[in-house]
């Protein structure tokens, strides 16, 4: 199964996703919470790690939804670090899942530049075996030069821990800054997505109506959408339902959205907003991830 599904579309599903388009307000951002693959799998009589890999068959549908509606950037929860405590049978067949996923994207270099998804993980990767650290790396750097679709898989994440490595990118590489360079903007920027705007719309299956530890600092002003169907029987209906909610929500939020769209633009990177001494430090913390991932990229 490819990262982007060749789907069609019935003329109907055409017929909808036009109309979706012509609602107008589309979010440029989507961040998916796809859970219910477990249970998907026992209601199906089948094994777990089946059920994760028709969660990614789904993944792979919502993605060319995305691109299709014009969908910037989606960031998906692939792995929490609370995964981990999983039985070691479903770590590992997350993990080789994983494997095969991130070789994938290495395989399909064209089909993904053909419709310009760049993927970036976000996590906490050096947790992960070695191997799958420099598949990953390797998957980063090969579609870094795409912008259609930014593609975040958060793979060994949760929220509490990217705000702790946070705070320790800034004591390791923040020597020259002083106490009052520290305050909420900087720490944003020392997050894994420091070069991504936040949701619009956060989208969780299974009824769940919790955030899991996933994105919490992003998702401030984002809208919550939570649907009882499994992520493995998601289909394009539901997934339309999502982006109505969004779009009715919206119409209230608009101006308050574009209130915080605008100071976010106006925090982009390097802007005259910050002190020399920030942009330093801004420029080091961007070296220094560059250098990471070229040599975990060149490992193996
Ligand atoms: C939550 O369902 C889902 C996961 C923990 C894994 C999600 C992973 C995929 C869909 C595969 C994607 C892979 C890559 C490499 C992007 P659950 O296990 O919590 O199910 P439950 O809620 O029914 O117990
Ligand atoms: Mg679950």
């Amino acid at each position: 199964m490819s990262w982007v599904s060749d789907y069609h579309y019935k003329w109907y599903e055409t017929l909808a996703m036009n109309v979706v388009r012509a609602g107008g307000y589309i979010p440029r951002h989507i961040a998916f919470v796809m859970d219910g693959n477990r249970r998907y799998a026992k209601s199906q009589n089948l094994r777990k790690i089946e059920g994760h890999s028709h969660g990614f068959e789904k993944l792979a549908n919502c993605l060319r939804w995305c691109l299709d509606l014009g969908i910037k950037e989606v960031t998906t929860f692939a792995f929490s670090i609370e995964n981990y405590k999983r039985s070691e049978d479903e770590v590992n067949g997350l993990l080789d899942l994983a494997r095969e996923k991130f070789q994938k994207i290495l395989l399909e270099e064209q089909k993904l530049n053909e419709h310009g998804v760049r993927i970036r993980v976000i996590g906490n990767i050096g947790l992960l075996p070695e191997d799958l650290q420099a598949l990953i790396a390797k998957a980063m750097v090969i579609t870094e030069q795409n912008g259609k679709l930014f593609l975040n898989i958060a793979f060994s994440y949760t929220s509490r821990d990217e705000m702790t490595q946070a705070v320790e990118t800034i004591l390791k590489l923040g020597d020259e800054l002083e106490p009052s360079d520290i305050n909420e903007r900087l720490l944003e920027e020392c997050l894994y997505t420091r070069h991504t705007p936040p949701p619009d719309l956060l989208f969780r299956t299974s009824g769940e109506t919790r955030i899991s530890d996933f994105l919490m600092w992003q998702l401030s002003s984002t809208i919550l959408y939570f649907t009882n169907i499994l992520w493995p029987q998601i289909n394009l209906w539901n997934f339309l339902s999502g982006i109505f909610a969004y779009q009715r929500a919206n119409l209230r939020l608009d101006s308050f959205k574009r209130q915080k769209r605008l100071e976010h633009a106006q925090l982009a990177k390097y802007s005259n907003y910050y002190s020399l001494r920030v942009q330093r430090f801004l420029q080091s913390l961007d070296c220094y991830r560059k250098s990471v991932l070229l040599s975990l990229s060149t490992s193996n």
